[in-house]
């Protein structure tokens, strides 16, 4: 049976900055300057954008790094648009880090040229004050980061009400190895209920009963590997996102972090939007962070091994022969764009056999596929720009397939 695991330790979370947290603020941060760029221009004259830091941390390791909250300051600081546009909003329960953090954005140079001040909070999330500003209706566009050491707190009705809102996406660092050990702890249901919504957590837990034991005479055997279980776990938290508005109107994007050693997983960033181009920024950002790949189709992890042990990643064969398969199987005597395939197959079908293939991974499939007279592209390849000696694949190109 598996019992709660112990929470980090406080005193040496924010000593050495790790590559995993490195990796999870430039990912963060990096998103964070898309999205706000792409919405600044968007916005009416007396709206603003919105971050939320729910888990917002100390701001500076003690080996001088800066995370997440001092890296968004910065391009905030450093974008005439952003600079008086954005509202950053920073929570931290603990009092200590709190005023550790506060000292470190309000010393920050350039903090005062923001129309907006940065919102310290020293809130517990949970607490009902921090749900209270989510859940009003006047939520400005806002980009979500729930960073937290556990689950407590964090509900997917919260999470749902959020996604319904314009311009609004969730970042969410799901701590795995914390949670998977909490799922069938009594202790802890209300809080794993509420992280999954009741009927994705009674569901989780069905599926592990059913798959956890088979019957052989009298005896109950375990056949369910540690992989297997970690499985469920994914396809649950990801339907529960999902399913937070309608499975066709959210998209979700994850990147895998093993532990040290790299042979177990620890978190997972799990992006949700309602916006397919943000899906496509998301993936090209995490594509670029992860710390391998194959035929230029990224892992999506960070792994010291910089093996390929998670889900889905170990493939007989290479990943872009499987992308040709799949689209071989999937298209058959259709013409469609570029774009057009791209939506389809990848945007509405979105599925574990296509969550780590980014746009021009599929350009790079198509192009083997005409070079290799499985599917006519127009305009043909001479008519096409080859500024490196190879054709490129505009998104309006058309592809014919046999
Ligand atoms: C994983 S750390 C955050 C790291 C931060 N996101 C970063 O990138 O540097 C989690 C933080 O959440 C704080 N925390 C724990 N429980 C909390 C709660 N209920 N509400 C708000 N903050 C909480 C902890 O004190 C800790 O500083």
């Amino acid at each position: 049976m598996s019992s709660i695991k112990k929470k980090p330790n406080k005193k040496v979370f924010f000593i050495n900055q790790k590559v995993n947290s490195r990796l999870k603020s430039y990912i963060v941060s990096d998103y964070f300057w898309a999205w706000a760029k792409i919405l600044v221009g968007k916005l009416s004259p007396k709206a603003y954008l919105q971050f939320l830091d729910l888990f917002a941390g100390a701001g500076r390791y003690e080996d001088e790094n800066a995370s997440t909250p001092l890296l968004i300051l910065e391009h905030v600081i450093n974008d005439v648009d952003l600079r008086a546009k954005v509202k950053l909003v920073f929570n931290e329960a603990d009092y200590v880090i709190y005023n550790k953090l506060k000292a470190e954005i309000e010393g920050f140079p350039g903090v005062s040229t923001l129309t907006y001040a940065p919102q310290i909070l020293n809130e517990s999330v949970g607490g009902g004050k921090i749900e209270e500003l989510l859940l009003s209706s006047t939520l400005m566009p806002t980009l979500l980061f729930a960073d937290p050491w556990g689950y407590r707190g964090l509900t997917m009705d919260l999470f749902s009400h959020i996604l319904k809102k314009w311009g609004c996406e969730i970042i969410f660092f799901f701590n795995y190895s914390r949670i998977n050990a909490a799922i069938n702890n009594k202790k802890v249901t209300a809080h794993i209920n509420s992280l999954f919504g009741q009927n994705r957590a009674d569901r989780l837990r069905r599926d592990f009963v059913r798959t956890n034991q088979e019957e052989k005479g009298d005896i109950w055997f375990e056949r369910i590997t540690p992989e297997e279980r970690e499985q469920i776990v994914v396809v649950n938290i990801d339907a529960a996102f999902r399913e937070a508005l309608s499975p066709r109107n959210v998209f979700t994007q994850k990147f895998r972090f093993t532990n040290g050693r790299g042979n177990r997983t620890s978190h997972y960033l799990i992006f949700a939007t309602k916006e397919p181009f943000a899906l496509r920024v998301m993936k090209d950002i995490m594509a670029k962070q992860s710390t391998s790949n194959e035929q230029g189709v990224a892992s999506f992890e960070s792994s010291p091994l910089h093996k390929q042990l998670s889900l889905g990643l170990t493939t007989e064969i290479s990943p872009l022969e499987k992308l040709i398969e799949l689209l071989r199987r999937d298209f058959v005597a259709r013409t469609l764009t570029v774009t057009e395939l791209w939506n389809e197959h990848h945007i509405r079908t979105f599925n574990a056999s296509t969550h780590r293939f980014t746009l021009p991974n599929y350009k790079q499939a198509l192009l083997l596929m005409e070079e290799r007279s499985i599917v006519k592209i127009l305009p043909h390849r001479d008519k096409r720009p080859s500024p490196l000696g190879k054709p490129t694949l505009a998104d309006d190109c058309s592809i014919i397939f046999g």
